[in-house]
């Protein structure tokens, strides 16, 4: 794969792919991680006197402009980030991009609207994401894919785009690509994987992997409730994917065959409710054993006794991979779980990844230093799919 060292940029319109899909609450970005990612990119690329033009999606709009989605936050959080002006063209193909990105100098920044208002950027009809990527390659020389976030997507900037025009790999794919890499074929043992978040289904492919390379998996968030079921425990109203209670025993009976420990929660923090996350009213949970949830109650985060435990199981690690929040974290009374195993990887001497994406908000929001973790992706889905060891278009076509 191409670096940007090997382009020569100067006095060239450069044409890159970001991921600049940030958390917004109006038009207020609630953690820029993602855009701060992605900055130094463009800054090297302002340094060797290119014309950038940046692009990204936002959220899902359904292939026509919605303010809601507007990239012009992003945007202007990307200037101050740069400590620069930065254009903004109201549109991804359409007259305002064609007069802005025309207007640029060498060294100077244009973002484009978000380029899901059109819907050739998502379609699964290869000719038409195929005539989008023709409009964009219009506007520019040469493309620089920087997008992690985006590269499990098959889309016309992340796919078609870079078919089109000379490319190579921005400096934050590089780097991403480097640390799923080493979590692939280099990794120091024992690996620990920690996997959180809502839905079951979402990580089924993934422990389908791990189950073959890491040493020990925790379980915790909304996903640990199915895998309760599975062990036979009932849940009461806690999130439950019926459906997938068969996999989940199937992979708990494999991981035991394979001597993977596969740990479950011991206890966990319930309510008659799921909490107010506007008004973070305190919220009086109890907190029980994970085999006696009583039947009107909610699982809503792990327990001290499970904080304790999985604390326990990553002291030692060498490697960690951990991908989704152990519990509701945006609410205080149910935040401990997660902050329990943040900490843990702060405390533990393993390389220590934290999967894009809830995991990679709560870290921050919690209020933990960021640079402290080995490594934090900026793609969650993406670093999953990475990890099933799946092809990415948007990796693909960059190698092409
Ligand atoms: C993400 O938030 O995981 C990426 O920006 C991709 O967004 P998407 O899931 O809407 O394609």
């Amino acid at each position: 794969m191409k670096t940007i060292d090997d382009l020569r940029v100067a006095g060239q319109r450069v044409f890159v792919r970001a991921d600049l899909n940030v958390p917004l609450d109006g038009t207020t970005i609630t953690d820029d991680g993602r855009i701060r990612a992605v900055a130094p990119t463009i800054a090297k690329l302002v340094e060797r006197g290119a014309k950038v033009i940046v692009a990204s999606h936002l959220g899902r709009p359904k292939g026509a402009p919605d303010p809601a989605f507007s990239l012009a936050p992003a945007a202007a959080r990307l200037g101050e980030l740069l400590g620069r002006d930065v254009a903004f063209a109201t549109d991804t193909v359409g007259e305002s991009a064609a007069s802005v990105t025309a207007a640029l100098v060498d060294g100077q920044v244009a973002v484009l609207e978000n380029l899901r208002f059109n819907a050739g950027e998502t379609s699964k009809d290869d000719a038409e994401r195929g005539a989008f990527a023709d409009r964009l390659a219009a506007l520019a020389d040469l493309y620089v894919g920087d997008g992690f976030g985006a590269v499990h997507r098959k889309h016309a900037s992340v796919y078609d785009l870079p078919k089109r025009l000379p490319h190579a790999a921005g400096d934050l794919i590089a780097t991403e690509v480097g640390v799923l890499k080493k979590l692939t074929e280099d990794v120091r043992r024992p690996y620990v994987v920690a996997l959180g978040g809502a839905k079951v289904s979402d990580k089924l492919a993934v422990i389908d992997q791990l189950i073959e390379k890491a040493d020990r998996i925790l379980v915790g968030g909304g996903m640990a409730y199915t895998f309760l079921k599975a062990k036979g425990h009932e849940v009461g109203i806690s999130l439950l994917q019926e459906d997938q209670v068969p996999a989940c025993r199937e992979y708990l009976a494999r991981a035991e065959k394979r001597g993977v420990e596969f740990v479950l929660p011991v206890d966990v923090l319930v309510a008659a409710e799921f909490p107010d996350l506007k008004t973070k009213a305190p919220a009086h949970p109890d907190t029980v054993a994970a085999d006696g949830i009583p039947a009107d109650k909610e699982g809503l985060d792990i327990g001290p006794k499970t904080r304790e435990l999985y604390a326990a199981k990553l002291a030692d690690a060498g490697t960690v991979f951990w991908n989704g929040p152990m519990g509701v974290f945006e609410h205080p009374d149910y935040a401990g779980g997660t902050r329990a195993v943040a900490q843990a990887l702060l405390d533990s001497d393993a390389f220590t990844v934290v999967g894009g994406g809830d995991s990679a908000a709560a870290v921050r929001l919690l209020g933990f230093d960021e640079n402290a973790f080995g490594h934090i992706s900026t793609g969650g889905g993406a670093s999953l799919e990475y990890l099933e060891g799946k092809t990415l278009p948007g990796l693909a076509a960059l190698e092409d």
